[in-house]
C-alpha cells in the first residue's frame, strides 16, 4: 500500500514524511515541483530508502499526477503543496494563484478519476486530505472566541483568498461528485526545516548571524502556536479517522504576541548561545513598517478534533520552542544553504540590502 503526497519537501510536508516512515511500514510518493521553499535536504536521511519514491513535479501538470497515480494506486492523496509566505503573495500573488487554486483544481481532477474507476472496496477506503490554514478565517478581535469549523471564510490576504478557494474546490468536489474529501485548518507552525523567511527560523537565524529582527508594526499580533510534529499527528488521526465532507481545525492552544515571540528566542539564545561581544540578542530588534492588510489575532478551537479523534499536542510552547532553537543551533550548514539564491533576491526586493 502507498500514498501520495504533494509538497512533501518543504516545512510541514518533509516533517511529516520523515514521521510517517519512521512509524510505518506503508510507501509515500511525493511530488514536489522543488520552489524555493522545497528543500532536498530535509529529505536526506531517507537516501535509499526504497520506500520513499520523489518526484520532481507540479500539481499543475495533470499528466505527471495521472500516471503517477494509475502506476502506484495510493490509497489516499494528502495535498501539502502550496505557496505559504503571505508576504511574497502581496509582493506576487500568481503564482499563489496558479499552485493553490489551478494545481488544487487539477489534483482534484486526477484523484477524482482516479477514485471513481477504483473497486467498492478500494472506493470506500480512499481519501483526499486537504491541508489549509486557519489565515482562510480572516482576523479576529482581541475578545472574539477562537475560530470553529463552521466560521465564514474570509481571507485578507491573496494567500490566504488562495487557501480559501482550494477548500471550497475540496468541497465541492465532494457535494458535487461524492469524492471522498476531508480538509484540516491548522494555525501557525514552527519546527525543524522551517524556511528562514516565517518568523521564528527568520528570528534565529538573524539573530545568530548579527542581523536586525524586524518586527512588523506593533509587534502585537497574535498567532496561535503548534510544534510541527503535533500537526503532523493530528493529519494521521484524520487520515485514518477523520468523517468524510468534515474540516477539521488544528491547534495548540497557544496565543502568543509576535514581540512575545522574539523576546523568548531572544532570551533562549542568550542562555544557549551568548552573543561573543557579550550583548543581548534583544538589542538586534527593530521594528518596521507593517505587513499591508496585517491580520491581528489569530487563534484555533481544536475541541472537534480533540473530542472526536482522541487528539491532543504533545509540546507546550516552551518545550517546543527550545526544541527547534536547538535544531537550528544543530543545523549550521541547513540554515547555510538556505541564505543563497533565489531566498536572498526575495529578501533583497523586500528589503533592499538591509537584512
Ligand atoms: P512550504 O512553503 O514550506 O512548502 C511548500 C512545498 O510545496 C515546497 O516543498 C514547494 O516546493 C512545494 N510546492 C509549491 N508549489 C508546488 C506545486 N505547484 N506542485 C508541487 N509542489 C509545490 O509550506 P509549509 O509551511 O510546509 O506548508 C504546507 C501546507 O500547509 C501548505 O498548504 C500551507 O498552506 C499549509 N499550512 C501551513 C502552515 C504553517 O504555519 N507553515 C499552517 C497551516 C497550514
Ligand atoms: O496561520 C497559519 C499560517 O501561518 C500559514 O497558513 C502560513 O503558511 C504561514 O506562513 C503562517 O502565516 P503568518 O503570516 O502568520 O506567518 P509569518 O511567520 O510570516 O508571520 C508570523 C507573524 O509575524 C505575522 O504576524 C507577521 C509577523 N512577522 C513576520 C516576519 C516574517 C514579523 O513581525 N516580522 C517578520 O520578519
Amino acid at each position: 500500500m502507498s500514498i501520495l503526497i504533494t509538497g512533501g519537501a518543504g516545512f510541514i510536508g518533509s516533517n511529516f514524511v520523515l514521521d510517517w516512515l519512521d512509524q510505518t511500514s506503508e510507501s509515500i510518493i511525493n511530488v514536489d515541483k522543488f520552489t524555493y521553499a522545497g528543500n532536498v535536504e530535509n529529505l536526506s536521511a531517507l537516501q535509499g530508502n526504497p520506500k520513499h519514491i520523489l518526484i520532481r513535479g507540479s500539481i499543475e501538470d495533470k499528466a505527471l499526477i495521472d500516471r503517477l497515480i494509475n502506476q502506484h494506486s495510493p490509497r489516499a492523496i494528502i495535498n501539502f503543496a502550496a505557496e505559504s509566505h503571505v508576504d511574497r503573495s502581496i509582493h506576487s500573488p500568481e503564482d499563489f494563484i496558479q499552485t493553490n487554486i489551478v494545481g488544487t483544481f487539477r489534483l482534484l481532477e486526477s484523484a477524482c478519476s482516479y477514485w471513481n474507476n477504483l473497486h467498492d472496496s478500494e472506493k470506500s477506503k480512499f481519501r483526499f486530505l486537504h491541508i489549509s490554514t486557519d489565515e482562510i478565517y480572516g482576523s479576529l478581535g482581541k475578545y472574539d472566541p477562537p475560530f470553529v469549523e463552521t466560521n465564514r471564510a474570509e481571507p485578507n490576504s491573496p494567500y490566504s483568498a488562495s487557501k480559501a478557494s482550494s477548500d471550497h474546490l475540496v468541497r465541492a468536489w465532494h457535494h458535487t461528485y461524492g469524492m471522498p474529501v476531508i480538509t484540516t485548518n491548522c494555525s501557525n507552525n514552527y519546527g525543524p526545516y522551517q524556511f528562514p523567511e516565517k518568523l521564528i527560523p527568520l528570528t534565529i537565524v538573524n539573530a545568530l548571524s548579527g542581523k536586525p529582527l524586524p518586527i512588523y508594526g506593533d509587534g502585537q499580533q497574535v498567532r496561535d502556536w503548534l510544534f510541527v510534529k503535533d500537526h503532523c499527528t493530528a493529519l494521521v488521526k484524520v487520515l485514518e479517522f477523520g468523517r468524510i465532507g468534515e474540516t477539521y481545525n488544528i491547534g495548540g492552544w497557544n496565543e502568543k504576541a509576535n514581540i512575545e515571540i522574539v523576546n523568548t528566542i531572544c532570551n533562549i539564545l542568550d542562555e544557549l548561545h551568548p552573543a561573543s561581544d557579550g550583548h543581548s540578542y534583544k538589542e538586534q530588534i527593530i521594528f518596521v513598517a507593517d505587513r499591508p492588510g496585517h491580520d491581528r489575532r489569530y487563534a484555533i478551537n481544536a475541541q472537534k478534533i480533540e473530542s472526536e479523534l482522541n487528539w491532543k499536542p504533545k509540546e507546550t510552547f516552551d518545550s517546543g520552542i527550545l526544541k527547534t532553537i536547538k535544531w537550528y543551533l544543530d543545523n549550521p550548514v541547513w540554515i547555510q544553504r538556505t541564505q543563497s539564491g533565489d531566498y536572498r533576491k526575495w529578501l533583497n526586493k523586500q528589503y533592499g540590502n538591509s537584512l
